[in-house]
């Protein structure tokens, strides 16, 4: 499935401009219908991840929040029309160099620079999965991917388009000040099922306060999720409508390739 977006006057296809791991690309139809009432509304996703929604959805306007500052580095750069100019290629020592300037810009605190939105473009391309971890010492450690080939971006311009009158911020979930009208998506690092703390750092406790800052919106409000008894028994509590639905991959930790079941909450829609 390509998403597609409208982009001034025309429709365009834009694919998030990151690999992300939880990417929802996916749920884009299922949120379609639902969002169709409310598309002149602000769509806020406090969880914004790799854009696979927004850039699905294609609101007017828009506040996209995630609490990884180089995620929102790259998108606000890609909003003031970003441009590659360092050398971009598929080979493992140039990443490993990429690698270590992009950490050398994290500890000289530059990690909002231009520079660094384009190193962490690279680095998430051309690194193992996609994944954006970082060691206890704050530097990103995710070793060289696996790849046949990789494309790489020539030309940022249609985000610049379909970002223009979308704001970005960074930092937890409940520091966003919502209007009443806002139409809230949030999709948080799945739960995982009897454990009270997650290698992402969102553990069972940032469900719960994730649930019940969800609630106090009085507008239309959504939230995915793993459904896990305890995430269901949560949304269900607070009043939250429930449907389920079958995410299309999945390999569990026994290596079984059955369908994940994915929880969809809803609220005032
Ligand atoms: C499942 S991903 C979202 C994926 C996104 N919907 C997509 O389609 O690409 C969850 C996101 O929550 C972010 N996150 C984790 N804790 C957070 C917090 N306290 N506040 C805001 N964002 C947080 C992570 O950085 C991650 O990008």
């Amino acid at each position: 499935m390509v998403a597609t977006a409208h982009v001034g006057s025309h429709t365009a296809a834009i694919r998030p401009p990151l690999k992300w791991v939880g990417g929802k690309r996916w749920l884009v139809p299922h949120l379609q219908p639902l969002w169709a009432r409310f598309r002149d509304r602000r769509l806020v996703e406090p969880l914004c991840g790799g854009l696979a929604i927004a850039l699905g959805l294609s609101p007017d306007r828009a506040l996209l929040n995630d609490i990884n500052p180089h995620t929102i580095n790259l998108y606000r750069r890609l909003k003031s029309g970003l441009q590659l100019t360092i050398p971009v290629r598929y080979e493992s020592e140039l990443y490993y160099r990429h690698r270590q300037r992009f950490n050398q810009l994290i500890a000289a605190d530059e990690a909002r620079s231009d520079e660094a939105a384009q190193l962490f473009y690279y680095l998430n391309r051309t690194g193992y999965n996609g994944l954006c971890r970082f060691n206890s010492k704050g530097q990103y450690n995710v070793p060289f991917g696996r790849y046949k080939t990789i494309n790489y971006a020539t030309d940022f311009s249609p985000y610049r388009a379909a970002f223009s009158r979308w704001e970005f911020s960074t930092g937890s979930f409940d520091a966003l000040v919502l209007e009443p009208r806002d139409f809230v998506y949030a999709d948080p690092p799945y739960d995982v099922e009897f454990t009270q703390y997650t290698k992402e750092g969102f553990g069972w406790d940032d469900q719960v306060r994730l649930a019940k800052w969800l609630v106090r919106h009085p507008g239309p409000t959504l939230l995915s999720n793993q459904a896990t008894p305890r995430i269901v028994e949560l949304y269900t509590e607070l009043g939250f409508t429930i449907q389920y639905l079958d995410a299309p991959r999945r390999i569990s930790c026994t290596g079984d390739r059955r369908p994940a079941r994915e929880v969809l909450a809803t609220r005032n829609v």
